[in-house]
């Protein structure tokens, strides 16, 4: 996304990048403005984890926490970013869920890289969902190899992509969740068209269960989209059967969830179980 804005025009050297993110895109924004020497303004929701705000601020990005609100109120974190961007001289508003630089990015160097190291022997490609970028740029390039990968969203409860790939309207699931930097209520331009065969929705408990899991017996401490990617590729897995490949993306660490998903307390004040 930055290097096609580079390349328009649209990033002058010392320009101010913006983006409206849930942390992590925010995060590898911070990275490039430092490597590339741009001013990094992030807006977040203040419904995500307090790590990934000190984290940003130590890579150097002004954060400005704002309240979580949904996408059609005019003060949702996604909006705010780019009035403030359009407010401010040589700023710009990245706009990673219906930029499709975004899932082009995957289309070249994700699913490239998924193609090699599986030799081409994949049978299914599973992911949860945020911008839309990773499964839509996956499964763009994966289907044109071989149509016959299955491409399967999984989704967490309280949003819409379940109820838009089983039934076609995007209407929201019930409830909520802890998961963070997935879900979602509307179809970005990221997702718009994406080649998907299926959707499971997933609990947060499973969720939680998959990535205490993968801590005790694989020594992996990782996030919670994470979680429910890894426990929508064993479900998928299972159906298919003995002898299949099915891929997935570990998509970030744990580290950043230490005061919420890691916290026992917490999760227990919430209801969930730490088996
Ligand atoms: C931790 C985490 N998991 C999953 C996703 C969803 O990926 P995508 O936006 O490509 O749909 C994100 C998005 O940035 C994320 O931060």
């Amino acid at each position: 996304m930055i290097r096609e804005a580079e390349r328009d025009g649209a990033l002058q050297p010392g320009d101010t990048i913006v983006e409206g993110t849930a942390g992590n895109t925010g995060i590898g924004i911070a990275h490039v403005c430092n490597a590339r020497g741009y001013d990094c303004v992030i807006f977040m929701p203040d419904n995500q984890s307090r790590e990934k705000v000190e984290i940003l601020e130590t890579l150097g990005a002004e954060v400005r926490v704002v309240p979580t609100v949904p996408y059609s109120n005019d003060m949702n974190y996604q909006k705010q970013a780019d009035r403030y961007a359009r407010a401010r001289d040589g700023a710009l508003w990245v706009n990673q869920f219906d930029n499709t630089a975004n899932r082009r990015a995957h289309y070249e160097s994700t699913g490239p890289e998924i193609w090699r190291q599986t030799d081409g022997a994949i049978d299914a490609f599973v992911c949860a969902v945020g911008t839309g970028g990773t499964i839509a740029g996956v499964s763009q390039y994966l289907k044109q190899q071989r149509d016959n990968i299955e491409i399967m969203l999984l989704d967490c409860v309280g949003s819409a992509l379940f109820n838009y790939v089983t039934t076609g309207v995007a209407t929201l699931s019930e409830g909520s969740s802890i998961t963070e930097g997935i879900g979602n209520a509307r179809i970005t331009d990221n997702l718009a068209g994406a080649a998907i065969d299926g959707a499971l929705q997933i609990s947060d408990q499973d969720m939680i269960d998959t990535v205490y899991r993968l801590l005790r017996e694989e020594g992996w401490f990782l996030g919670s989209s994470t979680g429910v990617n890894v426990y929508g590729a064993i479900e998928v897995a299972r159906r298919l059967g003995p002898g299949h490949t099915v891929v997935t993306v570990l998509c970030d660490g744990g580290g950043k969830y230490r005061s919420r998903l890691y916290n026992r307390q917490w999760l227990e004040d919430k209801g969930f179980r730490v088996a």
